[in-house]
């Protein structure tokens, strides 16, 4: 059965827009784990702009099921991951400009430091994943460098607005499951996904594992809110 990784980075964006310690990714990640994620996913980007290294700390500590690290593939985060050593790191590509993760890690171009990476975080015990468009070639690389699994970049699927392209999309993350298990890889899925799209896309099979976040910190404002307002309301009523 396919496992929710829970990405708890827009948790952390929240609580860095006032700078203070609440909302507390930590907090979030254990109700997650209680409600049933079996995973919980942080980014700790190089300009820390949500995740803070102690969260990771903490996180390190206090998660009972797996923590999946994504991280760029640079000196200073191997030698973090080496040193906190979650259960799975996925490297991605990062730019400092960019909203989210733009598109994945092009492993052709970037074989050799890759597979350094790859070799060094492995031989620490971790389990590597490499975040991949759904591209046969750059699966065929993935390959190459020795990592566990991938984690197929399922944006461009996401961001399809009709059928026909939806279709397409869905086509070649189909073929790139095939292809990537076929050759021994692990095949994970990630970025865009909601209580929409993930129907069709889970219908496929062979995914072990979604990596979501936006959706459900969304979702979880809204269906929050109305409790939220209540416990207040009850708070100032008799003032
Ligand atoms: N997987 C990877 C590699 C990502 O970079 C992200 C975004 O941080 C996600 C999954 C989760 O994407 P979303 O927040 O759109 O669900």
């Amino acid at each position: 059965m396919a496992k929710l990784g829970l990405n708890v980075d827009h948790i952390a964006t929240v609580r860095q827009a006032r700078g203070g310690v609440e909302p507390d990714p930590v907090t979030a990640a254990a109700l997650g784990e209680m409600a049933g994620a079996e995973g919980i996913t942080i980014h700790l980007r190089e300009d820390r702009r949500h995740i803070q290294d102690r969260d990771l700390e903490i996180l390190r500590r206090t998660v009972k099921t797996k923590l999946n690290l994504e991280m760029a593939a640079t000196q200073e985060m191997v030698r973090i991951a080496l040193r906190i050593k979650p259960e799975q790191v996925t490297l991605v590509p990062e730019k400092r400009q960019e909203l989210t993760t733009e598109g994945g890690l092009d492993v052709i171009v970037n074989l050799k430091q890759i597979t350094d990476t790859v070799k060094r975080l492995r031989d620490g015990g971790i389990v590597v994943s490499l975040f991949v468009d759904p591209n046969q070639e750059q699966i065929k690389a993935a390959n190459k460098t020795g990592a566990d699994y991938i984690e197929i970049h399922t944006g461009a699927y996401a961001e399809a607005h009709n059928w026909t392209d939806q279709k397409r999309e869905l086509d070649d993350i189909d073929t790139a499951i095939k292809l990537a298990r076929k050759v021994g890889l692990g095949v994970n899925a990630g970025h865009g996904l909601d209580y929409v799209n993930i129907k069709a896309l889970a219908a496929l099979g062979g995914i072990e594992e979604y990596n979501i976040g936006h959706s459900i910190i969304s979702r979880a404002m809204l269906v929050g809110l109305d409790r939220a307002v209540r416990d207040m309301v009850e708070l100032i009523k008799y003032s």
